[in-house]
């Protein structure tokens, strides 16, 4: 099958141009510039193009033709609190389809005192045959020890080259400072990558437990309880443990100016510190919590913050001390699963949905909003994930060869998002009734239009694993 995108704007993080795209089975064959008043492959209507021989034409006139977005941070189906993340990787993975997202890379957890091999074999079981789009694993460790470290190195060679650590969440997934030390050694040998979600758990416990005696038991005390230095002081050792081990290191879901400025500082000596943020710490804010029970629909962690850390964080991404925006997307109903915690916030499940929303509402803040430029924009939520996390220049990029991963997007079409009509399978939106310049017209995955008028046409468990390529850019950059 050929695909012949005509009349668009191409826009990739390196500029954009007038430009039509020929895609030939799942890959990209040619870009052809439409010089003014001239003509590109659309307008060879003739012999050429008959040569060529488009078995379909897309008219992207007035809209922009973007690489497919890519989601480096979801839960689909984790286990957290007591329940399950609500949406499954076929509810999930179509849910990112439908806002522009046509790879993920989710997070598959090793069960305590089992392998990693085991955990990766259960999650590479639930995306198989049930994904839409292609996929890829981080690899959650629970336990650091002579076992798992030299297992990484295998599980680096399957292509999952990176793995997450903790210092948050005591009692569920913590490592101590010598185990982090340990596993960012192994990854100095393997060639991966440690993602670390620093906050200091142990601290933060011991607030949360005061405010739970103290009768303080409102989803916003897990905001209060979280503190902004706690999240602060946990970078900042994370990443002294990174250069100790002479790795790069990257910091998941940062929230706050606290975390950032050990980002910064340390960027500015030159070491290699990477960094994301995701959509609720640039759009919602400690307030959301603030509205009795309902803020258990926003309990997150790290949490909500003031929202003096948000302009810091769009700051961040302009100045690139933050590379790129995932979602950390772990969706939980309000009715029963975040119930889980009305009189206790501490039992909440943690996790917001997001998949479905971070590509328009990145455009809509940053680029309607007059942040970032549009090749920013399509850098943050495309192709510094692929290049960060060992997919490009397959994805990440239009580029001749590139996987034909496609959006055309609309910049200019205004839409409400609403837990009526979004696609993620959770009860409920965190930003119901917001509406948002920027949609996703047609999405393209490897060649196959997938969406297209509002309504998903692929089918189902189309998705492929993506073995990701070891984590060299980080080394080098
Ligand atoms: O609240 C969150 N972030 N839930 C998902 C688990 C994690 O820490 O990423
Ligand atoms: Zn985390
Ligand atoms: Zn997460």
């Amino acid at each position: 099958m050929r695909m012949l995108i005509k009349n668009g704007t191409v826009v990739t993080s390196e500029g954009r141009q007038s430009a039509d795209v020929l895609v030939d089975g799942r890959t990209v064959a040619a870009i052809v510039a439409r010089p003014v008043g001239g003509s590109g492959l659309a307008d060879r209507t003739g012999a050429a193009l008959l040569e060529l021989g488009a078995d379909e034409t897309i008219d992207a006139a007035g809209r922009w033709v973007i690489p497919g977005a890519i989601d480096t941070h979801t839960h689909m189906e984790l286990p957290f609190g007591g329940t399950f993340a609500k949406d499954t990787f076929e509810t999930g993975s179509r849910a990112a389809a439908f806002g522009g997202t046509t790879t993920i890379v989710d997070f598959a957890v090793q069960a305590k005192g089992r392998s990693l091999q085991e955990g990766l074999d259960t999650w590479m079981a639930k995306a198989d045959g049930n994904a839409v789009i292609d996929y890829g694993f981080h690899m959650i460790m629970s336990d650091v020890n002579d076992e798992s470290l030299a297992e990484m190195d295998r599980i680096v060679d399957q292509g999952v080259p990176s793995f997450k650590l903790f210092t948050a969440y005591p009692g569920v997934f913590l490592s101590s400072d010598g185990e982090i030390l340990r596993a960012m050694q192994q990854t100095a040998g393997n060639g991966g990558l440690i993602l670390m979600h620093a906050e200091n758990g142990p601290a933060i416990d011991v607030i949360a437990n005061e405010n739970a005696a103290a009768g303080n038991t409102d989803p916003i005390y897990h905001g209060l309880s979280r503190y902004p230095g706690f999240e602060g002081e946990a970078t900042n050792r994370v990443i002294r443990l990174a250069a100790a081990a002479g790795v790069p290191v990257y910091i998941v879901h940062l929230s706050s100016r606290d975390a950032l400025d050990a980002v910064r500082s340390a960027r500015g000596r030159g070491e290699k510190v990477f960094a994301e943020t995701c959509p609720q710490y640039l759009f919602l804010s400690l307030d959301d919590l603030g509205n009795g029970f309902e803020g258990a629909k926003f309990v997150c962690s790290p949490p909500l913050r003031t929202k003096d850390h948000q302009e810091e964080l769009w700051t961040g991404l302009v100045k690139d001390d933050l590379q790129l925006v995932a979602t950390d997307h772990c969706p939980f109903d309000f009715a029963g699963q975040k119930e889980l915690g009305r009189g206790d916030f501490r039992k909440i499940p943690n996790g917001l949905p997001a998949v479905e929303d971070r590509v328009d509402l990145l455009h809509d803040g940053g680029v309607a909003g007059g942040r970032i430029t549009p090749e920013r924009w399509v850098e943050i939520i495309s192709t510094a994930p692929a290049r960060i996390h060992g997919l490009y220049p397959r994805k990440g990029t239009i580029a001749v060869g590139s996987d034909a991963d496609i959006v055309v997007y609309d910049p200019e079409r205004e839409h409400t998002i609403s837990a009526k009509t979004h696609h993620m399978d959770v009860d409920y939106s965190c930003y119901e009734g917001r509406v948002v310049k920027g949609a996703s017209d047609f999405v393209i995955s490897r060649g196959e239009v997938i969406v297209k008028d509002g309504a998903f046409i692929g089918p189902k468990g189309r998705g492929e694993f993506v073995k990701r390529d070891r984590a060299d850019w980080v080394r080098r950059n």
